[in-house]
This record gives structure tokens, C-alpha cells and sequence, in this order.
């Protein structure tokens, strides 16, 4: 880490090495779930045995703060907060409250839906704009198996409303497709959510993490969703909002909405990759299929001085090669990758 903070670089300006800007950071702000998504942390690898951080490991909210201060000078634009899942994390609105007093900073938060009932209000009320709830299936018996905690389709649904009616509208809706387990969902999830403003995204199963037992024939393409969802919700093609956009969007011939795919297996996206995560206990990850990544806590709470804080940002970032969803193999599938419930999916 030291040389790597010498070597400054100025904010705002810094590329990695295959010339992509910083421009979106994802915070995971708790290892801990009330699910246990199969793709995500599946029971057996996540029982009762598994260590969760310690509450003296996670970055404060002062900390995490003062971090997204820095990336913001590093031209950050956007920032998500994730997990786990977020909503666990105690006070979590008076986060979001200090965040959004970041100018020029987009703040959004990714949720399981499953309290959002009880907290829509609170976080628009602190400064929250927008929201994505995943959902798997609408099919309760499908749903309830995919989160493997037996959580009903209702509640989120229940959480999705309140969403919107506090102003947290228009909604993403994240599906994760497994071949063989919810491809039946498909269909009923693009009708349902067709006409309601809010914005279903299909995402392909990947191989984040090292528990899930990831295999390529359980990855639905992207290509094969809108198959079916043409044959009988009829689409066309909708342009980006912007450069370096995940999802493809798709519109419905009738003009009753968009719907979104992420097809992160099947048409990597990494040379316009501009994401960063920081982990709930403060490292930061410069690819989401990384192994390992560097300390930005150990410098936070060595009192290092906002210049040193980005100049480690910005010399992390310089070196950056990550490009890993290009160079899959089957092999790169079975690294010990770190959990996407600690780095912030
Ligand atoms: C890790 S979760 C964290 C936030 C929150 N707990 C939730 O589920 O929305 C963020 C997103 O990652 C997605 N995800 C998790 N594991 C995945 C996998 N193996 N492949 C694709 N998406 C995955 C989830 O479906 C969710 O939409
Ligand atoms: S996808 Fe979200 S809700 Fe499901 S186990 Fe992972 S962190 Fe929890």
C-alpha cells in the first residue's frame, strides 16, 4: 500500500490501465442476510457456524462517509448501497442521510424487499431517490425455495408498494434466472410488472463468490429471456442511458414500459467497466470476481490525511486490469472468489 500511495494521481482524472474512470461504488454495509439465496449464500456454506465481521470490523457511517467523499472527487456519480442485506444495518437512514449530503452524487440501495414495508418511508425521508428490490419468482413455492428461508412473495411485494407510494418510484426489480428453477417465472414476472412503471431486470446466474455450485448449463442467456418474453409480451430494442449501462434495455411494443437483462455470462461488459465496491469492512475490490483487495480501513483508522486517502484510491485504481467475465473459464469459475454478500452485490 505504501508505494502505492506515493504514486498520486490527481482526482477526477485517474484511468486503469485498459483507460476506464472510476464513476459508481457499490457499499456492502453488512455481511449478514435474513436469506439465504441458493445463488448467494447457500445454507450449507452459510449455517450457523459461519462467521459473520464483528461490529467493531465494519466501517463506521463517519468512515464509510469519508470514503465516498474521496471516490466522489474521484468523479464517483453514483453510489449503491448494498449487502447482505442492507436494511439489516442498524440506523441505516442516517447513512443514507450523510451520503446524500454529497453533491452530485446519485444514491440508490439494493434490497431483498423484506423490511422495506416498514423502512420505505424513513430512507426517502433521509434522502433516498431510487431503490432496486430483488425478486426471484411470483410463484410463492418457487420463491420461497430460492430464498431458502420460506419468505413469501407477498411481504416483498407488500415492500414494493410502500416503495412507491413514498416516492421511490420508478422501481428496478432484479430476477435472478437459474436454468431449471425459475424460468417458468419469467413470463408472469414481465406481466405482471408490464404497465406498473417499474423496470424488471433479468440477470444471468454468475459465478460470484465460491459456495453457490455455479455451473454454466444452470445460466439462462439473456438472449433465450427475451426469446420468450417476445414471443409473447412483443419487444424491441431500446438504446442505453448512458455509456457503461449493465442492463440492455428492451421496450414493449405497446408502449407499456421497459424491461432490462444483464447478461454478465453470456456478453461481458468489462471493458466498460466503471464500478468499484468497498466491503463492509472497508477494503475496497476493483472487480466483483476478485480475490482479493486492498485496506482502505487500515489507512481510515491511521488517521491518514484526505490527500493520502485518495491518492491510494486513485493508485489502486491506475493498476487496475480486471476483466474477468471476458476471460471466464471454467477453471477462473472455481477460484476461491470472495462472497458477494461482503463485497455488496
Ligand atoms: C448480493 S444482493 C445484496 C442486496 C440484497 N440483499 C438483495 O438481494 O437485493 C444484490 C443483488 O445480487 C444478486 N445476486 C446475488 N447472487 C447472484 C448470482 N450468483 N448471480 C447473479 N446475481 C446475483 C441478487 O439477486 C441481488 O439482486
Ligand atoms: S441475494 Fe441478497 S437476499 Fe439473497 S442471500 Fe444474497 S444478500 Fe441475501
Amino acid at each position: 500500500m505504501g508505494s502505492l500511495v506515493r504514486s498520486l494521481s490527481a482526482p477526477g482524472t485517474v484511468r486503469d490501465t485498459l483507460g476506464r474512470q472510476i464513476r459508481d461504488l457499490r457499499i456492502s454495509v453488512t455481511d449478514r442476510c435474513n436469506f439465504r439465496c441458493t445463488y448467494c449464500m447457500p445454507k450449507e456454506a452459510f449455517g450457523p457456524d459461519y462467521e459473520f465481521l464483528a461490529r467493531s470490523q465494519l466501517l463506521s457511517f463517519e468512515e464509510i462517509t469519508r470514503l465516498a467523499r474521496a471516490f466522489r472527487n474521484h468523479g464517483v456519480e453514483k453510489i449503491r448501497l448494498t449487502g447482505g442485506e442492507p436494511l439489516l444495518r442498524k440506523d441505516l437512514e442516517r447513512l443514507v442521510a450523510m451520503l446524500a449530503e454529497i453533491p452530485g452524487i446519485d444514491l440508490t440501495l439494493t434490497t431483498n424487499g423484506s423490511l422495506l414495508a416498514r423502512k420505505a418511508a424513513v430512507l426517502r425521508a433521509a434522502g433516498l431517490k431510487r431503490i432496486t428490490v430483488s425478486l426471484d419468482s411470483l410463484d410463492d413455492r418457487v420463491f420461497r425455495a430460492m430464498n431458502d428461508v420460506d419468505f413469501p412473495v407477498s411481504k416483498v411485494l407488500e415492500g414494493i408498494d410502500a416503495a412507491a407510494s413514498a416516492g421511490l418510484g420508478p422501481i428496478k426489480i432484479n430476477m435472478v434466472v437459474k436454468r431449471g428453477v425459475n424460468e417458468d417465472s419469467i413470463v408472469p414476472m414481465a406481466r405482471h410488472f408490464r404497465g406498473s412503471g417499474h423496470i424488471v431486470r433479468f440477470i444471468e446466474f454468475m459465478d460470484v463468490g465460491a459456495t453457490n455450485g455455479w455451473r454454466m448449463d444452470a445460466v439462462m442467456p439473456s438472449a433465450e429471456v427475451i426469446r420468450r418474453i417476445d414471443a409473447e409480451l412483443p419487444l424491441a430494442p431500446l438504446d442505453p442511458n448512458y455509456r457503461g449501462e449493465v442492463a440492455e434495455r428492451w421496450r414493449y411494443r405497446d408502449g407499456s414500459g421497459e424491461i432490462g437483462v444483464i447478461s454478465s455470462v453470456t456478453q461481458a461488459f468489462c471493458n466498460e467497466c466503471t464500478r468499484v465496491r468497498l466491503s463492509t469492512d472497508g477494503l475496497l475490490y476493483t472487480c466483483l470476481f476478485a480475490t482479493q483487495g486492498y485496506d482502505l480501513r487500515a489507512l481510515l483508522r491511521a488517521s491518514a490525511s484526505d490527500d493520502a486517502l485518495a491518492a491510494a484510491i486513485g493508485a489502486i485504481w491506475s493498476v487496475r486490469a480486471d476483466r474477468y467475465s471476458e476471460i471466464r473459464t471454467a477453471e477462473t469459475a472455481a477460484l476461491r472468489k470472495v462472497e458477494m454478500s461482503y463485497i455488496g452485490g
